[in-house]
């Protein structure tokens, strides 16, 4: 049978999934029960998330999880995250309540500019195309006007368009490089609509510039689109305390806590395989709250570590350091994100997360983004310099171990119970379950 398939996406929904089936699951009566099971029940909202994409044939759960008692700049915040991964909201929570002990985290953004491109080639004089830049400039911006005009009501709009000569990386290669000021929204669709319109008036304005020959009128768009590097989109996270607060019931003294920290992240800083692992852990926290306030965590992911690596070598994020008794964890960032359009206003999960944030701005949601960020990294970088990382990440993985085996609730009890005082491996684990069982 062939696998292949033309007209798919016309078919419907449930024709779509019984070529699927018949196509790859012939021996497999269940899966289209395993997609159905998924569909909503109620017909308008399952619609609304069909409407999301093309092709749709189910829905794909992740957990939406809260981290509590975040205190950031004075404010608490409940932080919603969407995530699969076993420890990563304990582990918030945990970092959340150990810093509300302690002033709290702050954060402050930096700069919001964003950045979009028209690539595109010309083969002529240098200075006739200076010149026709600063000649159509003007016109640029108006013919956008139908484009910009809400977003400049609201105070947003095109910051600065400048020519760039690329021809020495590529030949005849220019580029428009426009930057923009989006306010609450993440700006993809109308910085990609500003740039079409400015490759449009740029090609056709040049067919009848006097300062062209007649061979140089021909200007060649590659493409038009916005840029997901955004290093003058930044936001600042940071806690500090004196050293002393730092120490715990574990007879680990703040000072050995905070030397032993500081020279992890100094590991991180100039060892790009720690550095990646390191970073992960804060993307752990970062995409966590993009995905679940509905923002677009591919941008975020391509942008931060583009920005981790801006000085040659991939590096940390996060930075710390002891000064005068005072230790200080912090992290800039760059974040694009945004609290109006794509599915802020539509996937009905991500306007509750919204709500449970007090409706933020943009620029309010990248300072809780990127606290969730380093919070997520100050509690990895506790457990990895104290207990070691598997002690608290087994524990939580413990009942995904248990659901594996298909363990009943009282088995679970019973085994998360024995597990307080043991350490938890897979293997420990099935064993517990074995000899329970017998
Ligand atoms: C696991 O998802 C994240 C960590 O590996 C991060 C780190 O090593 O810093 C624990």
């Amino acid at each position: 049978m062939s696998k292949t398939i033309s007209g798919f996406s016309k078919l419907s929904k449930s024709d779509k999934i019984d070529w699927i089936v018949d196509t790859y699951f012939p021996n497999n009566r269940n899966a289209k029960g395993v997609l159905m099971q998924y569909w909503n029940t109620d017909v308008k909202l399952q619609q609304l998330h069909d409407e999301f994409i093309e092709n749709t044939i189910s829905n794909y759960y992740l957990p939406l999880g809260v981290a509590p008692n975040f205190l950031i700049n004075g404010k608490t915040y409940t932080i919603p995250m969407a995530i699969e991964e076993s420890s990563v909201v304990a582990a918030a929570s945990k970092a959340a309540k150990f810093w509300l002990d302690r002033g709290g985290f702050t954060a402050e953004v930096i700069s919001t500019k964003k950045i979009g491109q028209v690539h595109f080639k010309f083969n002529g004089n240098q200075q006739h195309l200076s010149s026709y830049f600063a000649f159509i400039k003007p016109r640029l911006i108006e013919e956008a006007k139908h484009i910009t005009a809400n977003m400049e009501k609201r105070g947003g709009g095109i910051l600065d368009i400048e020519l760039r000569d690329k021809t020495e990386a590529i030949k005849d290669y220019y580029q428009l490089h426009v930057s923009f000021e989006t306010l609450d929204a993440m700006g993809a669709n109308f910085i990609n609509s500003c740039l079409e319109q400015f490759a449009k008036t740029f090609k056709s304005g040049a067919l009848d510039f006097d300062g062209f020959a007649e061979d140089e009128r021909h200007i060649d768009v590659v493409m038009s689109i916005l840029s997901n590097y955004v290093p003058d989109c930044i936001v600042r996270a940071e806690v500090s305390c004196p050293v002393e607060q730092l120490s715990e019931n574990n007879g680990v003294s703040g000072d050995a806590f905070a030397s032993k920290f500081v020279e992890a992240v100094k590991i991180a800083e100039i060892e790009p395989y720690r550095a990646v692992t390191h970073n992960k852990g804060i993307m752990n926290g970062i995409d966590a709250v993009v995905l679940a306030t509905g923002n677009d965590f591919r941008a975020v992911e391509a942008g931060v570590h583009a920005y981790a690596s801006r000085n040659g070598s991939y590096s940390s994020l996060s930075h710390a350091e002891v000064k005068d008794g005072i230790f200080t964890f912090w992290m800039e960032i760059p974040l694009a994100l945004g609290t109006v359009g794509g599915l802020t206003g539509l996937h009905p999960l991500v306007k509750l997360a919204l709500e449970l944030l007090d409706k933020p701005s943009a620029k309010e949601l990248m300072q809780i983004v990127a606290v969730a960020g380093l919070a997520q990294n100050f509690a990895a970088l506790r457990s990895l310099t104290t207990t070691g990382i598997q002690q608290g990440h087994m524990k939580m993985h413990l009942i995904n171990i248990l659901n594996q085996f298909g363990a009943t609730d009282s088995e679970k009890q019973n085994l998360v119970e024995h597990f307080k005082t043991e350490t938890v491996t897979h293997n420990a684990v099935v064993q517990a379950l074995k000899n329970l069982r017998n």
